[in-house]
């Protein structure tokens, strides 16, 4: 049976404010897809790239949040291989809110948070690529969260990433295929050592994956809402958290 998630301070009603997290029943890996930007911006009469960079925010103050409360794996969808499709003006303010991000990075590394980056970095321009490294290797050592931070990722990008590799081992006999097992793609996946995603969280009203995580959102648990990106504060991360604590996982048995 699920462990109750919060308890109530001094027998109080429930109030988010007033809920207590107990670390045994956090995911170890909660996944966000953020999407809702262009809506938010929308139904408020602005362009679109205003409801990115609130989107922005809101990801600084959530990732921060999820350190404070100890998830041990927090990943954000940032950017899909998809996502290319969109209109040029709109890629180069995405690109241009995440390279300032990026600048602006070293109040992770003073909080211990290890920042690993997963997708296709080839296409992306130089100074992210280079700053991305960067970072990567100044936070390598640190243990208090990993941030996972999806860039012109793609999950079926990802698994044929992991094919070719695992493809080329072969050719070179390194590997037999007879031995190749889950453990052995999962070995490849740009998320290799990490866990898989225990919840997903999806705002926006939008009830499918778009390709994020394929792989190890095999298991998860899934969590919805309405509401759109900018406005998914912590406060609505407490309630699907509590959700997740009470939700009988069984992974096939009984
Ligand atoms: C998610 O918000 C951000 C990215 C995909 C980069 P959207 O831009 O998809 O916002 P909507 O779905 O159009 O509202
Ligand atoms: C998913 O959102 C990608 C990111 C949040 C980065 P999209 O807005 O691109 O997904 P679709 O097009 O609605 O499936
Ligand atoms: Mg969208």
């Amino acid at each position: 049976m699920a462990l109750p998630f919060f308890k109530k301070k001094n027998s109080q009603p429930p109030q988010a404010e007033s809920r207590v997290l107990i670390p045994e029943t956090l995911p170890q890996h909660v996944g966000f897809i953020m999407d809702g930007n262009g809506r938010w911006a929308t139904k408020r009469g602005m362009p679109r790239r205003f409801g990115h960079r609130e989107g922005a925010k809101n990801f600084r103050d959530l990732s921060l949040y999820c350190r404070e409360i100890g998830i041990p794996n927090a990943s954000f969808y940032v950017f899909s291989t998809e996502n290319w499709k969109r209109p040029q003006d709109e890629i180069d303010a995405i690109m241009d809110l995440f390279w300032d991000y990026l600048c602006d990075a070293d109040q992770y590394l003073d909080r211990c948070v290890r920042m690993i980056f997963i997708g296709d970095r080839s296409r992306l321009q130089d100074r992210l690529q280079k700053r991305m490294q960067e970072l990567e290797e100044s936070s390598r050592d640190f243990e208090k969260m990993n941030l996972i931070l999806a860039i012109n990722y793609g999950g079926r990008d990802e698994i044929c990433h992991a094919a070719q590799q695992i493809a080329q081992k072969a050719q070179d006999g390194i590997l037999r295929p007879d031995e190749i097992t889950e453990q052995t793609i999962a070995d490849h996946l740009y998320t290799a050592g990490l866990p898989d995603v225990d919840l997903l969280i999806r705002p926006s009203g939008e009830l499918r994956l778009s390709n994020y995580l394929i792989w190890q959102c095999a298991y998860a648990e899934y969590y919805f809402t309405d509401v759109l990106w900018p406005d998914f504060n912590a406060d609505k991360l407490n309630t699907a958290l509590a959700d997740f604590a009470n939700r009988g996982r069984r992974f096939g048995g009984i």
